[in-house]
């Protein structure tokens, strides 16, 4: 039972049905946005509360927010997809709602109780449920949970007010290609965490440290940028906000091994359990780059691909890095990525039955 009750205070939407309707024909990603927001507040003497479901707009911040300086945000990445039923359901919830309390101990913020973090997915789709995209496409509405210091106060310690918000997007592919064999650059000047860093933590600060990694990437025709380790700048850690793997001729699956640097990513996990299911020996471990380099060059290596939750599983095509170029297979999309795509959105889309119980009803 959560102990937040999500109260809606308007029922006046801000975008009308025939914008609306425009928006979900073609939504692209992180571009429009619903019309309500979820919110809650954390103070150091009360804990959580004031919870409510308002429109969406700009925030009222003082300029001396702690998080505008020292950068204490997390968040979260979800979807809400519709079944041919007209029900709206989401993919383990409790698996990002444990992750936010992780990265909100790593980040030094409040941790979200379980049940309050479903209560506010929920109380967001509800609210904006006309945004969940038909079940006949392959779109969803993007559930975005975030929480920040929001004390006003310039000395370097933990935020003793912290708000915590849902914000709602509907979303097509992440990539403009769409679903695309990705090239991606290997960068060797920029890493994305460091041990004992954040790497394992979902928040904004990761992300801004990759940016210039992106530019670079972008800079060589590329559409993402590969992080090695910081330390020996030899094993793949993950790209800017996808994990990494690769698929061999003889049937391995293999991807890095969670050693606190890189995202415990729940598409990761829920690949992990359905290349199983499909007989592939799965192997996570360290990936030295130049030897996936030269697996790929030999053959061995027949497939990779990078998945999130707003990416699912994008082939790669093609590696570039200051000493060459390498493809992967025939540089299209592989066979296996596209089967365990398809049977991962299947899942999430009821297409198919959900034997791993991964799903959750929101609407
Ligand atoms: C997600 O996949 O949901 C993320 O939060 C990653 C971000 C690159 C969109």
């Amino acid at each position: 039972m959560s102990a937040l009750d999500f109260t809606r205070t308007s029922t006046t939407r801000r975008i009308g049905d025939d914008e609306r309707a425009q928006i979900l024909a073609d939504p692209g990603f992180g571009q429009h946005y619903t019309d309500f927001m979820v919110h809650a507040r954390w103070t150091a003497e009360r804990g959580w509360g004031d919870a409510e479901v308002v429109p969406f707009g700009p925030l009222q911040l003082s300029p001396a927010a702690a998080v505008l300086h020292y950068g204490q945000e997390i968040f979260e990445g979800l979807k809400a997809f519709r079944h041919a039923d007209g029900s709206v359901w989401t993919f383990r919830p409790e698996a990002n709602a444990e992750r936010m309390q992780r990265s909100a101990r790593r980040l030094a913020l409040p941790e979200l109780p379980v049940e309050d973090f479903l209560a506010s997915l929920t109380a967001a789709t509800a609210a904006d449920e006309p945004w969940v995209p038909e079940a006949t496409s392959e779109e969803s509405l993007y559930l975005r949970p975030f929480m920040f210091a929001s004390e006003e106060f310039l000395g370097v310690r933990a935020s003793r007010t912290v708000d915590y918000y849902v914000i709602s997007s509907p979303a097509g592919p992440y990539f403009p290609r769409g679903v695309q064999p990705l090239i991606v650059w290997i960068t060797d000047e920029y890493a994305r965490a460091g041990a004992g860093g954040t790497g394992a933590a979902k928040c904004g600060g990761n992300y801004a440290s990759s940016l210039l990694g992106k530019n670079e990437a972008a800079e060589q025709g590329a559409d993402e940028v590969l992080f090695l380790d910081s330390e020996t700048h030899t094993s793949i850690d993950e790209l800017s906000g996808m994990n990494v793997f690769a698929i061999t001729r003889d049937g391995r699956l293999l991807t890095p091994a969670l050693t606190g640097s890189i995202l415990e990513g729940v598409t990761r996990s829920s690949i992990l359990a359905l290349a199983t299911d499909r007989g592939l020996e799965v192997i996570e471990q360290r990936l030295v780059m130049s030897e996936v380099l030269e697996q790929l060059g030999s053959g061995e290596i027949t497939e990779m691909f990078a998945c999130g939750t707003a990416a699912v599983i994008n082939p790669i095509g093609e590696f570039r890095a200051k000493g060459g170029s390498w493809t992967v297979g025939d540089g299209g999309s592989g066979e296996v990525t596209l089967a365990l795509r398809k049977e991962l959105t299947d899942i999430q889309y009821g297409r198919i039955p959900d034997r791993h119980g991964w799903l959750t009803r929101l609407v």
